[in-house]
């Protein structure tokens, strides 16, 4: 991929990297890996219907949040660290006549400031990987969840040890680095009392994403070509480190899984 500086400072840290157009560019408006055929999934899974009120933890852009208030016609809150990725989903909101049925949150996924038992359901795409305290952040998810709710968690699954080649920035940001192991989500849960934790492998997405994030880079580079538009140079080197992406892909190092969980009822807290 050829770059022309335009912004050469590196994403410090995912939230940098997922406020920025050019990430729009190469992931779509979906920022997770099966995109919103995954988000219906999860929808059917926890039950979620008009009567819901839905939190979506990390929500990006807003995409599934807008997904789940216009095809399930539930009350989202969209939560998020970044203020202009928040911006933008308030944005689309209006623009699509949603406003009554989204708010919007600034705020850590691990400090979440909701009284507890406030949701009906809570989905969470592939952000666990990038929190600092994955468990405080599993903590705050039981607290505000009301009994008998459920939980959908989405997240890329690191199988196998991060071959060196991969410790680099693009695993950073492409929530590679931070990935757990898919026995880990299940810990993450269960630590915090969980029940019917079901989770199964979605691993064609992970494999979709690359693909798509490959095609993507290739157009831009047809953009350059006619200097259209300009890209930061952090991107320099995302060719070679794809290929990386894909090799660790294709023996089985990396994949995505999908997963829901129950809190249990006070009345039932007890018994397995
Ligand atoms: C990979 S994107 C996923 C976005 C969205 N869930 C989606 O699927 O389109 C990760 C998101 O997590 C947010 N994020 C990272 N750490 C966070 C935290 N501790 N609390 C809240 N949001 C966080 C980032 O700002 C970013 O929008």
């Amino acid at each position: 991929m050829k770059t022309q500086s335009m912004n050469n400072a590196n994403p410090n840290c995912c939230m940098d990297f997922y406020q920025l157009p050019i990430t729009q560019f190469l992931l779509g408006d979906s920022f997770h890996p099966g995109g919103l055929k995954l988000t219906k999934q999860l929808a059917q899974q926890l039950l979620i219907s008009r009567e819901s009120r839905v939190l979506d933890i990390a929500s990006g852009r807003g995409t599934s949040s807008l997904y789940l208030a216009e095809q399930f016609g539930c009350e989202v809150v969209a939560l998020d660290l970044s203020e202009k990725n928040l911006t933008i989903t308030r944005a689309l909101s209006k623009e699509k006549n949603l406003s009554s049925k989204i708010t919007t949150t600034v705020a850590n996924a691990e400090k979440i400031p909701f009284n507890d038992n406030t949701f009906d359901a809570i989905i969470c795409e592939c952000a666990v990987c990038t929190f600092e305290a994955p468990q405080l952040a599993a903590n705050e998810m039981f607290r505000v969840l009301k009994p008998n709710a459920k939980i959908g968690i989405s997240d890329v699954v690191l199988n196998q040890k991060l071959p060196r080649k991969l410790d680099n920035l693009f695993s950073t940001i492409f929530c590679i680095k931070g990935a757990l192991s898919s026995q880990h989500y299940v810990d993450l849960l269960q630590a915090e009392n969980f029940k019917r934790i079901n989770q199964s492998q979605a691993d064609w997405a992970i494999a979709e994403i690359v693909e798509k994030i490959k095609a993507q880079s290739k157009l831009l580079d047809t953009v350059l070509d006619s200097d259209l538009l300009s890209v930061p140079s952090w991107l320099n080197g995302s060719e070679a480190a794809l290929k990386e992406i894909e090799k660790f892909i294709a023996v089985g190092g990396l994949g995505y899984m999908v997963m829901t969980a129950k809190k249990p009822s006070p009345l039932s807290a007890t018994t397995p």
